[in-house]
């Protein structure tokens, strides 16, 4: 795991291109609000929030169906504007930020990674890895290393050649690990990331998430509904009806304390 996740960046040309953090990283929000309006209905789905995470480790979101995780991460990860509030995420404030602006910070400032692992289907692994470059306007050649080290890493150097209806799940999803890693960015944003993985997957992901934000000293930040994947998380914070409703450190708990506290029900 070490080699390549503890390697510094400057030492791949590939992705000098890439602006460094300004400032400090990690997120602060303020004041968050966002709403949606589907025919008469209104829905606030975040309706007032402030949040500070640290510029590196392993935090989790959880919180009931429908209580705002993914429009929250969909805002901090530039995919959506909020209607008001202040969102500075790896010392860029992407409330302020234009079209052109946010589109780079999508590309270069952050990686994403969902639930179903958005692959297209006929590119081969490697060549998924590498498209956040081609599409940044690197070369192919130049990131090739760097992605089948990243493959490496993530334990699928060997499946490099396959496109993605070839591998089982748990590999989809590290190969689209490695593409949000292509571009070094300073924070991953995952959205409930094991949602389509067994259990032994799961949790070897978790781990993975895990190893990936304290050996490059990154920021992941999980939304997730299930409580063994948040006790493998630093904090965890919990949101209900658009609101922030709990926060805590997470590392360790055990998985049914850390469900009751999260369902509001614990100590
Ligand atoms: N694009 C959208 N259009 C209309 N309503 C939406 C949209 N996205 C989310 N919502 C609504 O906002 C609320 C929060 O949704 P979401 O953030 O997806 O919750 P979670 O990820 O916690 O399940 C829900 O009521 C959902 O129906
Ligand atoms: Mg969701």
């Amino acid at each position: 795991m070490a080699a390549i996740l503890s390697t510094k960046p400057h030492q791949f040309p590939a992705a000098s291109a890439s602006p460094p953090p300004a400032g400090a990283g990690g997120i602060r929000i303020r004041g968050v609000t966002k709403s949606f309006t589907t025919g008469s209905r209104r829905v606030e789905a975040l309706r007032g929030i402030d949040l500070h995470f640290p510029a590196t480790g392993f935090h989790a979101v959880m919180g009931p169906s429908g209580s705002g995780k993914s429009t929250l991460l969909h805002l901090l990860a530039g995919l959506d504007r909020a209607d008001a509030g202040t969102i500075e995420v790896a010392g860029h404030r992407v409330d302020r930020l234009d079209d052109g602006g946010l589109t780079l910070f999508r590309r270069r400032s952050i990686g994403v990674v969902f639930q179903q692992f958005n692959l297209l289907p006929t590119l081969t692994a490697i060549d998924n890895v590498l498209l956040p470059g081609v599409l940044d306007g690197q070369h192919r050649d130049q990131l090739r290393p760097r992605g089948m080290a990243l493959l490496e890493e993530l334990g699928v150097g060997n499946r490099s050649d396959h496109r993605p209806d070839a591998l089982s799940g748990g590999e989809q999803q590290r190969v689209a690990i490695a593409r949000a890693l292509l571009l070094q960015p300073s924070i991953v944003f995952a959205d409930e990331p094991t949602g389509n993985l067994d259990t032994r997957s799961a949790r070897r992901l978790w781990t993975l998430l895990d190893s990936t934000a304290r050996d490059r000293g990154l920021l992941v930040l999980m939304v997730t509904h299930e409580p063994e994947a948040a006790t493998h998380c630093e904090t965890t914070t919990v949101l209900r009806d658009g609101l922030v409703a709990d926060s805590f450190p997470s590392h360790g708990l055990d998985p049914g304390k850390l469900a009751l506290r999260a369902a509001g029900t614990g100590e």
